[in-house]
């Protein structure tokens, strides 16, 4: 019987986390590298999550009843992200991956998303070419960085939980450097309580919005960007993304103790502009 695509439904969280796990871990270890997810549940309990969010589109490809994998469109903002994609490893290299990925870009198609984004690993030679084929531009490298938190205080430079209030400022600064808001994604860290913002003089010129490996920040400077660095609480793993063409911020990083986890490349298809200011992606975009 042929492979299906079809929506995700609540019941298949556990089975396409499963996969996902499998999918991932199996990767990672041929590489000789830790898993992104350190067991089933650090893999489905995104999984469900990703499932039952409003905003977020969910596929699964199935034969003879049996979920082979799953992929994502996160539809919060403008910009939509694909992703995380995974093929249980006994049906990888047989086109489902392909199919799940065209699943997503014809829905952001149908939906005129004008640009679809992911991060994708850069060690994995077969996703790198499948994401290509299907029309992806690589746009740059992102080093995932981990460590103890750094615990710095930088005078001058305040850092705060953000707050609905911070919302235009945020979105402003966003569009400035990015040409577009996410304003779907703060909205939903700002009522998480997850969002925080640096203040200069009274003034925003930075905010985080998610947490850690999900979270993306925009800032005016590097020295904003330090400053939401050096308060963070914990920085999980893989950690939090560094665009490898920031010299400047990788470097500092480094020299604030953290280690880099693995390397991603992000990959664009539709609108996209050169940032013009200070950023981290977040694993979406
Ligand atoms: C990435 C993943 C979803 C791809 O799914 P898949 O079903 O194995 O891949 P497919 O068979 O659909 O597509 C692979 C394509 O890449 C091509 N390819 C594979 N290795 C290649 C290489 N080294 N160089 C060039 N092309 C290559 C294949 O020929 C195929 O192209 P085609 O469809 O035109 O024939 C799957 O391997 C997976 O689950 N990996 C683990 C999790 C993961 O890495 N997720 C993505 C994180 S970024």
């Amino acid at each position: 019987m042929d492979v299906t695509i079809r929506e995700a439904v609540p019941d298949d969280w556990q089975e396409a986390g499963r996969i996902c796990y499998e999918a991932f871990a199996t990767l990672a270890a041929r590489h000789g590298f830790p898993p992104d997810f350190p067991s089933v549940e650090a893999a489905a309990e995104p999984i469900k999550w990703l499932i039952e969010h409003p905003h977020i589109y969910g596929v699964v490809a199935e034969r003879d009843g049996r979920i082979l994998g799953s992929n994502f469109l996160d539809e919060r903002s403008t910009i939509s992200a694909m992703g995380p994609i995974s093929v249980d490893p006994s049906s990888q290299d047989r086109h489902v991956g392909r199919l799940l990925t065209q699943a997503v870009l014809d829905r952001a198609a149908q939906r005129r998303a004008p640009g679809v984004r992911l991060l994708q690993i850069a060690y994995h030679n077969r996703s790198l070419s499948l994401y290509a084929k299907l029309g992806f531009d690589v746009r740059g490298s992102f080093a995932a960085m981990h460590g103890q938190p750094i615990g710095l205080a930088m005078p001058g430079y305040d850092v705060r939980a953000a707050a609905s209030a911070d919302e235009a400022a945020c979105n402003a600064l966003c569009i400035r450097v990015h040409g577009h808001d996410r304003a779907g994604e703060l909205q939903e860290s700002i009522a998480a309580g997850t969002a925080k913002v640096v203040e200069r003089l009274g003034r925003i010129t930075g905010y985080t919005a998610g947490i850690q490996y999900f979270a993306h920040s925009v800032a005016e400077t590097n020295d904003d960007l330090e400053a939401l660095i050096g308060a963070a609480a914990d920085f999980g793993t893989p950690g939090f993304l560094v665009p490898l063409g920031n010299a400047e911020l990788f470097r500092w990083c480094l020299a604030h103790g953290l280690h880099v986890f693995f390397v991603l490349n992000m990959m664009t298809i539709g609108i996209y502009q050169e940032p013009s200011g200070a950023y981290m992606p977040s694993v979406g975009y």
